[in-house]
């Protein structure tokens, strides 16, 4: 049986005082999510939300963001799903989607989405993820992804391997270790793969921790205002025509 590691997360993940990295973090991407999608000035018919959790996007659009006609959130865990029932109506449909498997999403869906996005979506940024985007997105279609930068996870994660690239590291209310999918990749090695399943890159923005405000920061990203590396990476993506 697959145990679903953010289902067991879920009742602490948004605790700002529990874990304030992963609410610095999502406030820098809903920042970036925002101005890219003001940035790029366009209305959307119908937008995918990836691993939603508490959804941004029905958020920004519970504060006035009003180019997305039609939202649908979906996530893998049903848990991190439940912090958006306080934003109900501000999304019209919400699915259950391991977006490592998206082929299983109804046929119809296919190719429907002008607009999908995965805020904070390192847990499932592999190659099938980006093979099943391709499926879902239409040929005009835009992916706003954004997340923690390598740059971060490189200097600032833990020293083992594994924790830099491929998982991150929680310690739960009880003191606990949570160990949970994160695929932070180098540069060439995350163009690679966009360029492997047909996209292309036509914004990519780099956030740092000016973004947030000081009293707020998190011990484990104070440490890259004196670096000055960037937290987040935001990717706005297009299917390459050619
Ligand atoms: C780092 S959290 C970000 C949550 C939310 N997007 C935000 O910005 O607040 C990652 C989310 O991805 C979801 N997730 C992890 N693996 C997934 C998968 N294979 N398919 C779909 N969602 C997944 C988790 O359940 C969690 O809600």
């Amino acid at each position: 049986m697959t145990i679903n590691k953010y289902g067991i997360l879920a009742a602490e993940y948004y605790d700002p005082i529990l874990h304030p990295t992963c609410a610095n973090f999502r406030s820098l991407s809903i920042k970036g999510i925002e101005s890219t999608i003001c940035c790029l000035g366009q209305e959307f018919q119908n937008c995918l939300e990836v691993g939603a959790g508490k959804s941004v996007m029905a958020e920004l659009r519970s504060t006035g963001l009003t180019s997305i006609n039609h939202l649908t959130i979906s996530d893998e865990s049903a848990e991190m799903l439940a912090y958006s029932h306080s934003l109900s109506e501000y999304y019209e449909s919400k699915i259950i989607l391991d977006a490592l498997n998206s082929d299983g999403h109804s046929n119809g869906d296919i190719k429907n989405y002008d607009l999908i996005v995965c805020s904070l979506g390192d847990p499932y940024n592999t190659a099938s993820f980006w093979k099943g985007m391709g499926k879902l997105l239409n040929n005009n279609g835009i992916v706003i992804f954004t997340t923690p930068s390598y740059e971060w996870a490189e200097s600032f994660r833990t020293d083992t391997q594994s924790e830099r690239t491929k998982e991150a590291d929680f310690v739960d209310e009880n003191g606990e270790l949570v160990s949970v999918p994160s695929y932070i990749h180098r540069a060439d090695k995350q163009f690679d793969i966009f360029r492997n399943y047909g996209f292309e890159i036509s914004i990519r923005t780099d956030l740092y921790s000016h973004c947030i405000e000081k009293e707020n920061l998190s011990k484990k990203l104070e440490k890259a205002i004196f670096k000055n590396v960037s937290l987040l990476t935001l990717y706005c993506l297009k299917l390459n025509q050619s």
